[in-house]
Order: C-alpha cells, then sequence, then structure tokens
C-alpha cells in the first residue's frame, strides 16, 4: 500500500455532498491531473468545464436521467470530447478517472455520471455553449462528501488470470 493506491482505493461515488465550496487550487490541481491524462497520439482531444452556478447545475441535472442530485451539489465539471478524434472516447474516460482520483486525493468526493450515451448529451453542450464539434463524454458533480456507500466489488481471484484464462 502507499499513497496513491490509497486514495484509488478510497473512492467512492457520492451523489450527497455538503454545501461548502470546493477551493479553487484543488480544483486547478484536479484539472491538470485531467489534463496529464495519457492520450492516442497525445491528440488530448478534450475542453474541461467547471460549473458552479446553481441556476446552471439546476439545469443540467433537470437534462439527465440519474443525476437529478448535480442541482444539490457544490459544483461539477464537464468533460467533452472532439468527436473527430479516433480515440476520443478513450482519452475523455481516462481524464474522468484522473479528475476523479485528482479531486479524491484533495479529500473531495465526486461521482461519474454518463454523457456520451445518453440523450441529453447535445442537449448539456449547447446549454454550455460548447462548439460543435465536441460531444459530452462525462459529468462529474463533487464537493465535500454527505454521505459515503460502499458498493461491494468482485472478488480478485473471479476476474484476474495468469498467462492463459482456464475454466474450473
Ligand atoms: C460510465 C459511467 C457512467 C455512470 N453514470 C452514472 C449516472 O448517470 N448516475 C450515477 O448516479 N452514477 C453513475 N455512475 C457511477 C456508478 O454507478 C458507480 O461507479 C458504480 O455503482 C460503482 O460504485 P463506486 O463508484 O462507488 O465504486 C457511472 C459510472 C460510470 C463509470
Amino acid at each position: 500500500m502507499n499513497v496513491i493506491t490509497t486514495v484509488i482505493k478510497s473512492r467512492h461515488s457520492v451523489r450527497k455532498f455538503k454545501s461548502d465550496p470546493v477551493g479553487d487550487l484543488v480544483i486547478a490541481d484536479a484539472l491538470e491531473c485531467a489534463a496529464c491524462a495519457p492520450t492516442a497520439m497525445n491528440i488530448q482531444p478534450w475542453l474541461f468545464g467547471v460549473m458552479k452556478d446553481k441556476m446552471t447545475l439546476s439545469k443540467i441535472a433537470e437534462l439527465t436521467d440519474h443525476g437529478k442530485f448535480i442541482a444539490e451539489c457544490p459544483l461539477c465539471f464537464a468533460v467533452f470530447g472532439e468527436k473527430k478524434q479516433k480515440y476520443y472516447l478513450e482519452d475523455c474516460c481516462a481524464a474522468t478517472e484522473n479528475l476523479i482520483l485528482g479531486l479524491q486525493a484533495h479529500g473531495v468526493s465526486s461521482c461519474w455520471v454518463a454523457g456520451e450515451k445518453k440523450p441529453y448529451a447535445e442537449a448539456v453542450r449547447k446549454l454550455l455553449g460548447v462548439p460543435e464539434g465536441y460531444t459530452l463524454v462525462s459529468l462529474v458533480p463533487a464537493g465535500s462528501p454527505g454521505e459515503i456507500s460502499i458498493t461491494p466489488k468482485k472478488e480478485m481471484k473471479m476476474i484476474t488470470f495468469s498467462d492463459e484464462f482456464k475454466t474450473e
């Protein structure tokens, strides 16, 4: 165990937050973590939005199906991918996870809310004035954790194999 693996393992999706604001230095650090993610051919095909305005948060929440709690969070990130780039989805998913872990390292919880495969992706893009060549990949509401629930994970022996997969 080391500090980085401890941060990774301590992350849980949080959907209820305290109203305390998240500091600008934490936001900037987490965004830099997102922007450090690996990308195919180093194209970095992304755009990161940070929304704090209550009205904007409510409008985003209203558009989603499983993100209604966004209305109550202190801030929400949005990750957009440049659609013409072949690996934009993989790249932006890597950035989303880096963003989430960057926040977690500062004790700020979050939840990955789906974007790219959702019918509201286009409406969120338009709401935030993002250029047409981009599509929403993920929304990441964040804040100090209000309520944490721990989800069960599969046993390692059920999901790993060495050298060659064998059924027992
Ligand atoms: C691609 C993706 C989309 C997700 N979409 C939503 C969502 O729309 N709303 C939500 O509340 N959680 C969403 N989640 C969070 C998952 O529900 C959560 O990661 C899962 O239940 C495991 O819990 P954990 O994150 O605490 O380990 C999403 C996660 C991923 C990776």
